[in-house]
């Protein structure tokens, strides 16, 4: 590892200057207003722990609001009548404002996030807009299916897919504009109208959506934007009874919070939530590709990533150059601000984050685990952790079952050429979200995707796509997002029979 040396502060554009001096309010409605109740909550630069600005902060009275003009722009709008082409153009629009402003917007999600800025501008950024022209392209194709009836008479019978209605969405931080984004973009494909709370740690570049969204016109009430924490915003929202859907991105705890809740009325739910997954490579893999594959899989984000593969299990044949090679990796991964054009590895988000991660590593160490590479915090300003690998470790430690959410790597070999006794391995936590295995084995590839419990399966490598559905099996969710799946989470089967007779 190596750590940048951290200027004081960066030279910040004028855009970036302007929009951080704002009064950031709720865009409710089609305008922006102060939360009713005046308060503000601050915004921190997590490679420094200092204050960069204040955002709103939304209770339930707010809610109220930005779910009554999303029932209005949804039930009597123009919206609720509107083609998909109309939509879609619209989509278009703000995916091309968010490409005018790239530069601007990757700023502002390093400096919130604190993630390495070369990702906000290579993935952040040009993959929210490119998911937003992806799912206008939905808009107008959403169809049902015509049913030959089993009645005797004569029938016919179809169905159409109805958009749900109002949706609270609820998004976490790690990759603040994305997540925005996929809420965003399927639910307004299918004709709904949307409250979305940010992360209480990211709300920036969701504010600066919502002046997009503004100049581009979508009319009032259809997309609401409410910045405040997950006990009072988040709350009210999922509480409301005029929210016909969550849709929830964060930690399975939450997600299982929010299913509590929503017994009371039955509303909607989706999730997508926590991971522990697994990267197995077999010893035929190509470690040429394998083993930068699986750093990447970890490190990228800081490990704050609901996919991040955690826990390897590598063949005994080929452990010790695998890890050793991740390792070098490890070691070579610049570590420093977001900000800085060379950082690999920024800081964790938050304080709390920071904590929790560096909770993880003690717990650890006192658990037996065996540190390989890192596992100390950097600095004494900011949220930085080491990119680690822990060895050793056992099947009821906490490192190996629990989402760390951090750059922290749990190795394991085994010495095995059964594929089941491998994904029984794979598949012991109560997570399923995804799984990479890395072979030259086509066959062993498939097979082995088959007995992994998991929504993603990757093989040699691959990223997420907007066009391939996205979810977990077990508790790391309910639903799936991108792709057809993804769009059709917010829509209704309406079923109708026709008697001919
Ligand atoms: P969280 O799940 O508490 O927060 C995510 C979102 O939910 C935020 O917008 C928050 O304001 C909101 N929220 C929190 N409690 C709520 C409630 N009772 N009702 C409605 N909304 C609520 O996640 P947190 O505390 O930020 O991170 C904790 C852990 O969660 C992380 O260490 C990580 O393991 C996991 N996580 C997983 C993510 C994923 O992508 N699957 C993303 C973020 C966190
Ligand atoms: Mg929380």
């Amino acid at each position: 590892m190596t750590v940048i040396d951290r200027p004081q502060s960066f030279a910040l554009t004028e855009p970036v200057r302007g929009f951080l001096k704002k009064q950031h309010q709720l865009l409710i409605g089609g305008k922006w207003v102060p939360a009713l109740s005046g308060k503000t909550f601050d915004v921190i630069d997590p490679s420094t722990g200092e204050v960069i600005t204040k955002v709103a902060a939304a209770d339930a009275a707010d809610i109220d609001l930005a779910v009554a003009a999303a029932r209005r722009a949804f039930d009597h709008g123009p919206w609720g009548k509107s083609k998909g082409l109309e939509r879609a153009k619209l989509l278009w629009k703000l995916a091309d404002k968010i490409d005018e402003h790239a530069e601007e917007m990757a700023t502002l999600e390093t400096l919130d996030n604190g993630k390495p800025i070369k990702m906000s501008r290579i993935a952040d950024i040009p993959g929210s807009a490119e998911n937003l022209r992806y799912n206008a392209g939905w808009a107008g194709k959403i169809t049902g299916d015509t049913i030959p009836a089993s009645l005797p008479g004569n029938f016919h019978s179809y169905t159409v897919r109805e958009p749900v209605g109002v949706v609270g969405a609820i998004i976490p931080w790690n990759f603040p504009l994305a997540m925005a984004i996929a809420k965003i973009g399927p639910a307004l494909a299918a004709g709904c109208t949307i409250v979305l709370k940010p992360a209480e740690q990211t709300p920036l570049t969701a504010i600066r959506l919502g002046e997009f969204i503004q100049e581009v016109g979508f009319p009032e009430g259809v997309i609401n934007i409410v910045t405040g924490f997950g006990e009072t915003a988040g709350v009210a929202l999922v509480d409301h009874p005029g929210v016909d859907k969550v849709a929830f991105t964060g930690s399975t705890a939450t997600g299982k919070a929010i299913v509590r809740a929503c017994a009371a009325t039955l509303k909607r739910v989706s999730l997508e939530l926590g991971g522990k997954s697994p990267t197995v490579i077999l010893p035929d893999a190509d470690l040429a590709k394998a083993i930068p594959g699986a750093s990447r899989s970890i490190f990228f984000n800081s490990g704050q990533v609901c996919a991040a593969g955690s826990r390897l299990f590598a063949h005994k044949k080929i452990f010790d150059e695998v890890v050793g090679g991740i390792a070098e990796e490890a070691k070579r991964l610049k570590v420093g601000p977001g900000l800085s054009p060379e950082t690999e590895i920024g800081p964790l988000v938050s304080e709390e984050q920071f904590q929790r991660v560096t909770g993880y590593l003690a717990a650890g160490a006192k658990e037996g685990a065996r540190v390989m590479v890192g596992g100390q915090s950097v600095g004494n300003r900011g949220y930085f952790v080491e990119p680690t690998i822990l060895a050793d470790t056992v099947r009821d430690m906490s490192v190996r079952q629990e989402e760390i959410f951090g750059p922290v790597l749990c190795a394991m070999s085994f010495d095995d050429e059964d594929l089941e006794k491998i994904a029984a391995e794979a598949n012991d936590t109560t997570y399923g979200l995804a799984a990479t295995i890395w072979t030259r084995d086509i066959s062993a590839g498939h097979k082995l995707a088959k007995l992994l419990k998991a929504g993603s399966i990757r093989i040699n490598g691959g990223g997420l796509d907007h066009a391939v559905p996205f979810g977990g099996y077990k508790q790391s969710g309910w639903g799936r997002e991108n792709g057809k799946d993804g769009v059709e989470l917010f829509t209704e089967v309406k079923a109708v029979s026709v008697n001919l007779s």
